[in-house]
């Protein structure tokens, strides 16, 4: 925010450019949401060289996450446990800065109110506040950090969930392209059919995927204790899986934004062979830095 960030000296090769959704890419690596919860430093990511910068998750109201201590690093895991909760200043505040902007591909991450009687509604509204200012909004349902809300992952209730945002978009005046971001740990079993309803209504892409609550082949066994969504290398395998298991039952109908674990290109081409159009990374980021 203060313009004390490294700044992409090179410009991108041409051959990372792409057009997804309508929309030009200059390269395919995207900041994950989480990072810019607020919409405050999308640009400064997009000088840095992100292609693109996924803000939020932002709610319709302001709130203020779990008690702190909230995040919690392992250097010896390479990864990142966080409860955070969806602190956010809420949809309003962002708006302004958002509509103020210029360059750049930049998508909305919505959320539902922790307290929030209709968590549908919550996403309805939403969709319909944050379109004008989108190049593509995505749906989260899929945080640990919010009791119940992966519930909406299951078949009935992202129908229920998918019907009523398109009604919003509907309505909309701009009708940015809709993700839906999954959560790494649905049960084998259950996939098919959540990506059969994904695909039945309408949807754009899908967002593969967010943090785990598997603690799986963790060194720091006082790390693993925390309660939280698991990013970062231990979560790279179960999310590159589950990211081909996507593509299989997409046929490649959706282009698909492959996330968790990558910070490399080897990573990174690991997502594309599994499917991904995209990428997002944050926690690669948190340990590496900006190169
Ligand atoms: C996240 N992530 C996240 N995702 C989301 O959809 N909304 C959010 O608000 C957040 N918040 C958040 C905070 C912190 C501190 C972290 C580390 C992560 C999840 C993130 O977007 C991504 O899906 C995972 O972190 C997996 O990617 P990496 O970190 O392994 O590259």
């Amino acid at each position: 925010e203060l313009g004390l960030y490294p700044r992409a000296t090179a410009p991108d090769d041409p051959r990372l450019a792409q057009s997804v959704w309508g929309i030009d890419f200059r390269n395919p690596v995207g900041m994950a949401a989480g990072f810019d919860k607020d919409a405050r430093v999308f640009a400064p990511l997009l000088a840095t060289g992100f292609g693109f910068v996924e803000v939020g998750t932002l709610t319709p109201r302001a709130q203020k996450g779990n008690p702190t201590p909230r995040i919690f690093r392992s250097a010896a895991d390479n990864a990142i446990i966080n409860r955070l909760g969806f602190n956010n200043e809420g949809q309003d505040a962002a708006l302004p800065r958002l509509a103020g902007r210029r360059n750049g591909v930049v998508g909305v991450n919505i959320g539902a109110g922790k307290d929030s009687e209709d968590r549908i509604g919550d996403y309805a509204s939403g969709i319909a506040r944050m379109s004008p200012v989108a190049d593509y909004l995505t749906i989260n349902i899929s945080s640990p950090n919010t009791p119940g809300l992966r519930d909406l992952q299951a078949p009935e209730a992202l129908a229920a969930l998918l019907a009523r945002v398109q009604e919003a978009r509907a309505k909309a005046e701009r009708c940015a392209p809709l993700l839906v971001k999954l959560a790494p740990d649905i049960a084998d079993a259950d996939l098919p059919e959540i990506v059969r309803v994904i695909l039945a209504n309408g949807v754009d892409g899908i967002v593969v995927s967010n943090t785990t609550l598997s603690r799986d082949g963790l060194k720091d066994r006082s790390f693993a204790a925390e309660t939280g969504g698991l990013s970062g290398w231990p979560l790279f395998a179960r999310a590159t899986r589950m990211l081909a298991r996507v593509f299989t039952f997409t046929e490649g109908r959706l282009p698909l934004i492959g996330v968790g674990g990558i910070d490399s290109g080897d990573a990174a081409v690991a997502k594309i062979k599994a499917g991904a159009s995209l990428h997002q990374l944050y926690t690669g980021l948190v340990f590496q830095g900006p190169r």
